[in-house]
């Protein structure tokens, strides 16, 4: 079910926000694991994305938010970069065992970098909780962990997602909106970024003029079989 709110719904371009500095000696801590997996792209924008869904569920602890996204996928920095592409964007790579893997090194950078920078051991665990599993537990444990879920699926509703993803994924941009709507919507558990979702696709489709130039035919995906 939805998740509804009474708050004001934020749906203007994510690019045009105001970005943040409090957690700036954190990024700065885990600089090179957003290297790697196009994270640098990534994550800022889900990050933007989680402090509007913050602003929509005020009832959330919004740094455990705020933190958990900005760590989510620092993991990725740890596995083997081969992988990524033949096992992360290939069939079932929902299930892939590299998925599991940068959930676990994740919540290992957390541990690391977290308590020099003044974050309890309490507050730790329940980023811990939330970025393990965020790709491969069906079912969300908390507020926090659903808005993180979602944050984490809205960057791809944005042209630079688009752009980035449908490369990634071997599709036509046309194509890769298509699935947008049919599969990642559905996925959204906050009726917040259901709006947000659907706001930035329709502006992202009208700036790419997807309707014209689709043409049906899938480019060769990165690790040669689709997904
Ligand atoms: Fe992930
Ligand atoms: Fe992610």
């Amino acid at each position: 079910m939805t998740l509804q709110t009474e708050e004001l719904v934020d749906t203007s371009p994510i690019a045009a926000g105001v970005v943040s500095i409090d957690l700036n000696p954190l990024w700065r801590a885990v600089r090179l694991e957003m290297r790697s997996r196009s994270n640098d792209i990534h994550i800022p924008i889900s990050f933007a994305f989680a402090e509007r869904l913050c602003q929509a569920y005020p009832e959330a602890d919004a740094l455990v938010v705020r933190v958990a996204i900005l760590l989510h996928d620092t993991g990725w920095a740890r596995v083997d970069e081969t992988k990524i592409i033949s096992e992360g964007f290939g069939a079932n790579w929902r299930q892939a065992d590299i998925r599991y893997e940068h959930e676990v090194r994740g919540c290992e950078i957390a541990r690391e970098v977290l308590p020099a920078l003044g974050y309890t051991h309490e507050f730790i665990s329940r980023v811990t909780d939330i970025i393990d599993g965020h790709d491969t537990r069906s079912e969300s444990y908390s507020i926090e962990d659903s808005l993180v879920r979602d944050a984490d699926r809205l960057w791809r509703f944005t042209t630079t997602g688009i752009a980035l993803a449908s490369g990634w994924f071997g599709q036509e941009p046309s194509a890769y909106c298509r699935r947008l709507r049919t599969d990642i919507v559905p996925e959204l558990i906050t009726a917040a970024a259901h709006e947000m979702a659907l706001a930035e696709l329709e502006r992202a489709e009208a700036l790419l003029q997807t309707d014209v130039l689709a043409t049906g035919i899938d480019a060769p995906a990165l690790d040669g079989s689709g997904a």
